[in-house]
């Protein structure tokens, strides 16, 4: 039975089906590992994953794409997947390279990063490119005020957590944005991890309980940050959301658009649906997932596939074998 046919609160397959796009665009991505083109491996990864979501035969909207038609000729946002003149069943986020430039020097934590869940369950950002988040684990859940002091948000994490602040790590993108809050985790004694780039990773890290990653705070993409609702809205977690423009032309789209800035998003509240699956395959090897490797006569992937409708989080290794130019 094709996904199309099955109804998606019951469709465990999908997830199964998912993980198969995101191994196809980590696959296509390898070749530009390091090769300084970031480009290069953007599009590799996009046409991959654009073909495996024509291979599922599903009816969707993108709602999170690479950005607009005129920046992405495939996988925009607003982009319909499968049967234009069908409704579409599905809200779909895609990433097909989160971490583009970290993959063209060869750096840690990019990976092919898709979710879906029921068509109308997705928040649309709009013009909203960049977003504050928190995320920690499940334990922490509505017991974070997004608006108070970061010291008094690692009070929270501490008391919940049974750790004392000088335990606790604290996922933060290095980013000159981000120098006042790591002097303050300094300040009160937390620990940070700080990474150039991947904060999907660093929301997914904190939301699984002694991952070795807490928490995550700080500003980054809010595709990313839809992706990482995503995946912690299926698996359970914490995750909180802000509007947070960085440049001019972008603060004055978002608040053309009526959006509110102040406000600080729920996880339910961005992703309404429990019937979300998440999948994202390593394409260099990061703090979640090993990267591809390529063998003389196979390619090895490392895949997590988290399904709202199961409550189930994988980790799948797969071996997958390279034809031989010529062999049929
Ligand atoms: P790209 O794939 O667009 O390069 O995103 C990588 C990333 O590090 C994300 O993980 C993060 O959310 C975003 O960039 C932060 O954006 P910026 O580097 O512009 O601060």
């Amino acid at each position: 039975m094709s996904i199309v046919q099955e109804d998606l609160a019951v469709a465990p397959g999908l997830t199964w089906g998912l993980r198969a796009v995101t191994e196809a665009a980590a696959r296509a991505a390898w070749d530009c590992i390091g090769q300084g083109n970031k480009c290069q491996g953007d599009r590799a990864a996009i046409d991959a994953m654009g073909d495996g979501l024509d291979r599922l035969g599903i009816n969707g909207l993108l709602v999170i794409g690479e950005g607009s038609q005129e920046e992405s000729p495939r996988l925009y946002s607003g982009e319909r997947i499968g049967d234009p003149a069908q409704p579409p069943r599905y809200d779909i986020a895609v990433d097909p390279v989160e971490g583009t430039s970290y993959l063209a020097k060869g750096m840690t934590n990019a990976m092919a990063v898709i979710a879906m869940a029921p068509h109308g369950s997705l928040f649309d950002p709009g013009p909203a490119f960049y977003m504050e988040k928190f995320a920690g684990p499940p334990q922490v859940r509505g017991l974070i005020d997004p608006d108070s002091p970061v010291e008094e948000k690692l009070n929270v994490l501490s008391r919940t957590l049974g750790k004392k602040v000088g335990e606790l790590t604290i996922y933060v993108l290095e980013k000159p944005r981000h120098r006042d809050l790591v002097e303050r985790l300094h300040r009160a004694g937390a620990r940070v991890a700080l990474y150039p780039a991947g904060d999907v990773a660093g929301a997914v890290m904190a939301a699984i309980p002694n991952s070795g990653i807490d928490a995550l705070m700080g500003t980054g993409g809010t595709p990313e940050g839809m992706l990482s609702a995503c995946a912690i809205r299926a698996m359970g977690g914490e995750f909180l959301g802000r509007i947070d423009p960085q440049l001019a032309s972008e603060k004055l789209a978002v608040l053309e658009q009526g959006m509110d800035i102040q406000r600080w998003w729920r996880c339910e509240e961005l992703v309404t649906s429990d019937q979300v699956h998440f999948c994202a395959t390593g394409i260099t090897t990061g703090l979640l997932l090993e990267g591809v490797e390529r063998c003389q006569d196979s390619e090895k992937t490392h895949t997590m596939m988290v399904s709202g409708t199961t409550g189930e989080r994988q980790f799948l290794t797969t071996y997958h074998r390279l034809r031989k130019a010529g062999a049929d």
